[in-house]
């Protein structure tokens, strides 16, 4: 039984080893390197016309690309997947553009997904779709006869009905989740949503874990995605030890203040913009702490052909402009923005140096930089996690100070509190955290899905 494991976005080792930032893109390949297999989806190149996929082999993993046109690029993936669906899908109705022409190139790239992937599967396959961009894809493969288990694992969060029935041909869309054998989404308020979505839209009957649409039968399901912990942890002590790290270059320029760190895409939905003005409150509410800490924002740019990333680009860098001229001294920083990306080796020392992780999406299907900041801390003088109750992460991460990104107050105090905690509460802390994460770490993610994927009854291929 091979697995095939299908996205919009692949990462081929050797040409993106040092920039895979994006949780689904490492998340996969962690998971696909261990059992080996099939892993097709966008080269992320442009070309004028589109030919059969690019087949490379790396160890005991097939890579299957196939190019998009530019026509292609605008409507299925800037246009309906990142103006429409992703907004969408974090419950930012007044970010969300739809437009027919990009809706109609969304499910023609879908379609041509299908016709490609036809080509490469074997009968006895397990296929795995990730992601907003290919919900429909299953469908697809099922209208050309394909009877092979297929899973959906949706890495972002699925809004309640009222916000996800906004979207003009909604009910076409949520009706296409049914082709599949599992639905697997982050926490148990994705699943009720998605639920609640086929159940008003497409008239679903639920029997517990269970959606009938009409003759067809989808398990819906929350696994929370998890990191390398162990292989996380390891690169995080050897920062340490090497001298050529950033890690190194860290110290050297901070001295001995106090590092928060962020690692984020620049994306709206990580409350970037509102976390570089909490700071600010912060150092304003406590002045003895002026000089003392810095705040590091890791920020490498994401989908800046759209729009409203393009303005978050710029309004970040006015915010930390704005708030670095007020705030900073002759001799000290106070937020330092930095929009490249970094390999995980020096995310690793980062997390590691930083006394408080700041992680506060306004909204996050999990976000893999909360459990790595975890991951990487010195267990007998740990830093202290600062986490959104907006990120799917906090319905495991209980032990990290929970906050509300959209109170700024809230958010300056807890950086305070998480400076000043006394080390026997950060030691109780982190291993209450490295415990949870250890747990449910990737390898876990992928052993459970694919069990119940590879335990669903097969299925007669059918028209959706
Ligand atoms: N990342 C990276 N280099 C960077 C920034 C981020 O490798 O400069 C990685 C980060 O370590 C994490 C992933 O990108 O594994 C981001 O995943 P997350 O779930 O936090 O957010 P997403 O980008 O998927 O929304
Ligand atoms: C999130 C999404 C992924 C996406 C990644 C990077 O993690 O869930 O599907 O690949 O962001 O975004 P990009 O648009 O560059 O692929």
């Amino acid at each position: 039984m091979r697995l095939v494991i299908v996205s919009n976005r692949v990462t081929i080792p050797e040409r993106t080893e040092k920039a895979a930032a994006g949780g689904l893109a490492v998340a996969l390949r962690e998971a696909l390197e261990k059992q080996g297999g099939l892993w097709f989806g966008w080269s992320g190149n442009v070309r004028e016309a589109t030919s059969a996929p690019n087949v490379v082999e790396r160890g005991n993993v097939t890579y299957a690309v196939t190019d998009l046109t530019e026509a292609e690029r605008q409507s299925y993936y800037l246009g309906f997947s990142n103006r429409a669906l992703w907004p969408l899908m974090h419950y930012r109705l007044g970010l969300t553009e739809f437009s027919r022409t990009d809706y109609a190139g969304y499910l023609a790239v879908n379609r041509r997904f299908a016709k490609a992937l036809i080509g490469l599967l074997r009968p006895d396959d397990i296929i795995w779709i990730h992601d907003y961009h290919l919900i429909p894809l299953a469908a697809e493969l099922r209208r050309r006869g394909v009877g092979n288990r297929i899973g959906y694992f949706h890495h972002i969060p699925w809004p309640p009905a009222e916000v996800f029935g906004a979207l003009p041909f909604a009910s076409t869309l949520a009706s296409t989740v049914a082709a599949y054998d599992l639905v697997g989404l982050q926490t148990q308020t994705d699943v009720a949503n998605l639920m609640g979505c086929l159940v008003a839209m497409c008239g679903a009957s639920i029997n517990g874990s269970r959606l009938r649409v009409g003759r067809r039968q989808t398990q819906v399901q929350a696994f929370p995605i998890g990191i390398d912990v162990e292989a996380f942890r390891k690169l995080a002590a050897a920062s340490v030890r090497s001298a050529t790290t950033p890690l190194k270059a860290t110290r050297q320029s901070l001295g001995e203040r106090k590092l928060v760190v962020g690692v984020d895409r620049l994306d709206y939905s990580k409350g970037i913009v509102q976390r570089l003005e909490a700071f600010g409150q912060f150092l304003r509410s406590h002045p003895d702490q002026r000089g003392r800490v810095g705040l590091l924002q890791i920020a490498p740019p994401s989908r800046s052909d759209v729009p409203e990333y393009a303005e978050l680009d710029r309004q970040s860098d006015e915010v930390a402009g704005r708030l670095n001229a007020a705030l900073g001294e002759f001799d000290w920083t106070p937020i330092r923005v930095v929009k490249k990306a970094y390999s995980r080796n020096a995310l690793a020392g980062f997390y590691r140096r930083a006394q408080v992780g700041l992680v506060t999406p306004m909204r996050d299907g999990m976000n893999l930089v909360a459990k790595e900041y975890v991951a990487a801390q010195d267990p007998a003088d740990p830093g202290v996690l600062v986490l959104s109750r907006f990120a799917g992460a906090a319905h495991q991460m209980g032990e990290a100070l929970i906050v509300n990104p959209f109170d700024t107050h809230e958010v300056a105090e807890a950086i305070r509190t998480a400076l000043a905690m006394p080390k026997s509460e950060r030691v109780r802390r982190f291993e209450k955290l490295y415990d949870t994460i250890a747990a449910t770490d990737i390898g876990w993610w992928t052993r459970s899905y694919l069990a119940v994927l590879s335990g669903a009854a097969p299925l007669e291929p059918e028209i959706v």
